[in-house]
């Protein structure tokens, strides 16, 4: 059985008393550990959230990372300084990295393995445009960013990522996309999977869903096969909203 994942990506928001104060927030929330609760704060305030999560059910990760060790890159933080602070999980390829920021397969690719090398679990974001929804190439973009991304892990390696199913239309927008419309992509990436490594593999990698997750929509979109969590946004801003949601995914 695949173990739900309810993260939070705290984006670039928050000081760091508030995001201290939302952990404890969300270490009580978090319970005894049916589903996995994960929260990403901004690189610095990794270190003090992930003092205040110390005890509790609560995993750290962060928002990016960079994939040299270290050295004359400005600018950049490395596996090693993530995992120092006690991150075990790293987004990578979120949609606003790929869309404001520039990031391509290429480099995103370059991450994974960077990530995997340290030992950390990569939560691997990929996501249509409304426009490539709207011409039928959800799939399309979505196969060749899982593809792009991949290259070069093989099936041992993939078994440690999560992959976050977040159509650009949705994020921020309050437009959900519907349970249906979740499921669908969610199940044509396990099918992806099973092609490119085989249908066990595929049937353990869980598949979150992120753009306007809330509360009031979680419990739909949780009960969905192939929907194994949720990669939240603003609704995570918010302890009781995100506890909210972590009680959907316990109860799916
Ligand atoms: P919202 O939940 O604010 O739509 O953001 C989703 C997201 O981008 C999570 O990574």
């Amino acid at each position: 059985m695949r173990r739900p994942l309810i993260a939070g990506n705290w984006k670039m928001n928050l000081d760091r008393e508030a995001a201290v104060s939302l952990a404890r927030g969300v270490g009580a929330a978090a319970g005894d550990g049916e589903v996995d609760v994960l929260v990403c704060p901004t690189f610095v305030h990794l270190d003090a959230v992930a003092q205040a999560v110390n005890d509790a059910n609560v995993h750290v990760g962060s928002q990016d990372v960079y994939f040299e060790g270290n050295g004359a890159f400005t600018g950049e933080t490395s596996t090693d300084m993530i995992k120092d602070v006690g991150c075990t999980y790293v987004i990578l390829g979120h949609s606003e990295r790929r869309n404001v920021i520039g990031e391509s397969d290429e480099l995103i690719c370059k991450k994974v393995h960077a990530a995997l090398a340290a030992g950390l679990l990569p939560i691997l974001c990929v996501g249509e445009l409304l426009e490539q929804r709207e011409a039928g190439q959800t799939m399309d973009v979505v196969k060749s960013q899982i593809e792009g991304s991949l290259k070069g892990v093989d099936a041992v390696q993939m078994s440690k990522i999560v992959v976050a199913y977040e159509p650009v239309w949705a994020i921020g927008t309050g437009k959900t996309a519907s349970p249906e419309q979740a499921q669908e992509v969610h199940a044509d990436i396990r099918s992806l999977l099973a092609r490119l490594y085989n249908q066990e593999l595929a049937d353990g990698v869980r598949i979150l869903y992120g753009g306007s997750v809330k509360p009031a929509n979680a419990a739909d979109l949780m009960a969905c096969g192939d929907i194994d969590g949720a990669l939240v946004g603003g609704a995570s801003l918010k302890a009781d909203s995100f506890a909210g949601i972590i009680e959907a995914a316990a109860s799916a």
